[in-house]
């Protein structure tokens, strides 16, 4: 194991020379002049997301190595995490509910053509996650070429995949991990899995409640998109379409029936 113990010499490390807290405080440059009351809050909901997004990247690096060595309660401990930030980047966007429609009109115009679907690093989870819909990919090619980011993480195997060889190490089926008590510790990760899909899942339906609630459900994003109307599209999108067919087959047409 690594040792991480013995910090390099160097100048006094204090709170804010190690958080770099006069670079961080210097990048909220809000664009309106004057200052428009309310975006301070829009960069810093936008630049936390974008800091989570590099923390869930991190992780999803870490769940890779840990389901190709196979460990699986490692594994589960990494979804955990990764469940846990899901949780924190969905919530901030709580915080921009309180923005009301005229007053994010009167400094909307500044964005010039900024947009969310800009974000290299959510397209990077979303690859990551391994998201190979239509959909998506044709949405990568829609600012050009995509960043490079992305497309390492699309060389490589999907967590679907990677959780499928896994059952193939344990020779067992995705059916038998839901029925056989032995294999709890892979139903386990079957279900942190389905979570993550689920926390994913709720991310999006809450930014285009967001969406919906700020600009209507009309109004074409800056992005050049039909805005709400095309991101309700991506809610229905699944990383790990395996792990819901699954489930239809316990209840076959005559499972569940009540006695005659
Ligand atoms: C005032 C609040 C917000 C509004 C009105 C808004 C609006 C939109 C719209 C209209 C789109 C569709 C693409 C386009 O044409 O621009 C979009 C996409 C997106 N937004 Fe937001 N957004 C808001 C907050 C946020 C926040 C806080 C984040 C966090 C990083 C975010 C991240 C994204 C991402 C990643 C996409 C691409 C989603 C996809 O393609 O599936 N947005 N947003």
């Amino acid at each position: 194991m690594t040792d991480h113990s013995t910090p390099a010499a160097g100048g006094e490390i204090t709170y804010p020379s190690y958080l770099a807290l006069d670079e961080l405080l210097a990048l909220q440059r809000p664009r309106t002049k004057p200052e428009h009351p309310d975006e301070l809050l829009f960069i810093v909901v936008h630049q936390a997301s974008e800091l989570w997004f590099k923390v869930l990247l991190h992780e999803l690096e870490a769940l890779v190595t840990q389901l190709q060595r196979g460990d699986v309660l490692a594994s589960v401990f990494a979804l955990k995490r990764i469940n846990a930030l899901m949780s924190i980047v969905t919530a901030q966007l709580s915080a921009l509910d309180t923005l009301p429609p005229h007053r994010f009109a009167e400094f909307r115009g500044y964005l010039g053509s900024s947009s969310g679907s800009q974000s290299a690093q959510f397209r990077a989870l979303e690859a990551a996650s391994g998201l190979r819909e239509p959909h998506f990919l044709a949405a990568l090619e829609e600012h050009g070429e995509p960043p490079a980011v992305v497309k390492e993480w699309l060389g490589r195997p999907t967590l679907q995949q990677l959780f499928d060889d896994l059952l193939d190490r344990h020779r067992v089926t995705l059916e038998a991990v839901y029925q056989d008590p032995a294999q709890s510790p892979l139903l386990m990760l079957a279900e942190s899995l389905l979570e993550y899909e689920q926390s994913f899942a709720l991310w999006r339906y809450l930014h285009v409640q967001l969406v919906e609630r700020i600009i209507g459900p009309l109004t074409g994003g800056t992005g050049g998109t039909l805005g709400a109307k095309y991101l309700q599209r991506t809610v229905s999108q699944r990383f790990f379409p395996k792990l819901w067919e699954v489930r239809a087959r316990f209840f076959g047409s005559d499972s569940g029936a009540p006695p005659r």
